[in-house]
């Protein structure tokens, strides 16, 4: 085979392979596609299984009950409470989620970042210090704001963010991300309390700490404020 011939035989199959393994979330093909578990209800396959059309209720769109506050975890003094297509099937396809926070006085959304989505926060109550960290090239230049009521902040496309409520009473946000299964990478967690462990030499290197403080932490209880 000639070299060209060659080269473009890699260039097909990196297509191919990109566009069948491509783990974004696709434009809408349809109107709807509401998530089923059952397939004998389903009709095609786009990502979950689509519940055949004639089947589709209102309720497929309908979620209540988010107005209703969660208890913040204690690690945290924050509760996330997430609305994805796992709870709205109807979210199928559709590229969107939500989440409402909520925070006590004091509590901290730990920096995290979300692997497939860019979000959009609302502050419905309290006053949150929020920000977010650009990425190595952009010099991991720190965005932070004050938000009130009222206020709305983006979180850039898979960047680190976090929010602090530095009010004296509690605060609610909610958060609608770009992305039906936003998923979420918390720092902390990742790093001390992956499983198994990292090798705390790992850490130390990386981190320039010194080994039995990372034993240390690894050591800590780390939760979820999901
Ligand atoms: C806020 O950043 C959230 O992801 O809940
Ligand atoms: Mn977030």
């Amino acid at each position: 085979m000639e070299g060209s011939q060659f080269i473009s035989l890699v260039a097909l199959f990196a297509l191919l392979a990109s566009s069948i393994s491509s783990a974004y979330d696709p434009s809408p093909l349809q109107d709807y596609c509401v998530a089923v578990d059952n397939i004998n209800d389903g009709v095609f396959v786009n990502g979950k299984f689509c519940k055949d059309p004639k089947l589709v209720k209102v309720e497929d769109f309908f979620f209540s009950g988010i107005n209703i506050p969660r208890e913040p975890v204690k690690l945290y003094g924050t509760r996330v409470n997430l609305l994805t297509a796992d709870r709205i099937p109807g979210l199928n396809t559709l590229g969107l989620s939500q989440a409402r926070v909520d925070f006590a006085p004091g509590g901290v959304n730990p920096p995290h970042m979300h692997p497939r989505a860019a979000e959009i926060l609302t502050v419905i109550e309290g006053t949150l210090y929020a920000g977010f960290v650009a990425s190595n090239q952009n010099n991991n230049t720190l965005f932070t704001k004050v938000l009130y009521p009222g206020d709305v902040f983006v979180f850039p496309f898979g960047l680190v963010h976090f929010q602090f409520n530095i009010g004296e009473s509690n605060a609610v946000a909610f958060a609608t991300f770009s992305s039906q299964n936003p998923g979420v990478v918390t720092l902390g967690n990742a790093i001390f309390a992956s499983k198994p462990s990292i090798m705390p030499d790992v850490i130390a290197k990386a981190f320039q700490l010194d080994k039995n403080i990372v034993q240390e932490l690894q050591s800590k209880k780390w939760t979820f404020n999901t």
